[in-house]
């Protein structure tokens, strides 16, 4: 396996999406062999149990939501990600194992020894070597996505006070794996976002 698995993270509206796409462009014109791909979903299956735990009209268990996660991730990591990172690609994932920790662990109330052995089997072989945790303030994003969005899915029609306890989770990740968890905090002018992201994956090894 000689590609590298790259895992972008963040509280709901902090500007992902635009960060992935200007991650994709830096890519292609560095001429780095990159996929892009996202949790949960990525494969045919994954993207099934992807619409399934998004329906608001289903009531899931804290449980059953942590194990559906963990099973996309396992057919993702499976079929699609080992596969990409042993063809030497740059895997670069919207979301992965720590959103669960983050958003079931914390946001659900399971707690992260609970959501790390429901994981583990799917992850002990693929790790990332490096997560960029775009830092923002939950209240701040929250604010911005109830004013953008018309729709919400399942997750992201949560109040205010499940996404901060997601936030408090991610920064208690970060105690957890120093090692390969980057903190980067977003700033006005998107641009310098994407500057702060590319040095943080240099920094880190992956460029
Ligand atoms: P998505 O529309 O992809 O959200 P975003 O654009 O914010 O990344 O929906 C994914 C939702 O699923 C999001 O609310 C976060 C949540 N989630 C979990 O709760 N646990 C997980 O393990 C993952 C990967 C996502």
């Amino acid at each position: 396996m000689n590609g590298k698995f790259v895992t972008l993270e963040g509280c709901e509206g902090v500007g992902k999406s635009t960060q992935l796409k200007y991650l994709k462009e830096y890519l292609e014109r560095e001429g780095v062999p990159a996929v892009f791909t996202r949790e949960p979903g990525g494969t045919p299956l994954a993207e099934r149990i992807r619409a399934v735990l998004l329906d608001d009209s289903l009531n899931i268990s804290p449980e059953a939501e942590a194990e559906l996660f963990a099973t996309a991730r396992r057919d993702h990591i499976d079929n699609f990600i080992l596969p990409a990172l042993n063809e030497g690609k740059l895997v670069v994932c919207d979301r992965y194992l720590d959103s669960s920790l983050a958003y079931q662990g914390f946001g659900r109330g399971l707690g992260l020894e609970t959501v790390l052995r429901i994981n583990a089997y799917a992850v002990g072989k693929c790790m990332p070597d490096l997560t960029v945790f775009i830092d923002m303030d939950p209240l701040k994003s929250f604010r911005k996505m109830s004013g953008k969005k018309i729709e919400h899915d399942r997750i992201e029609t949560e109040n205010a006070e499940f996404h901060a306890a997601c936030y408090r989770g991610f920064k208690e990740i970060e105690k957890l794996y120093p090692e390969r968890f980057r903190s980067v905090v977003p700033e006005q002018d998107k641009s310098s976002t994407h500057g702060k992201i590319i040095e943080a994956l240099k920094k880190g090894g992956v460029l």
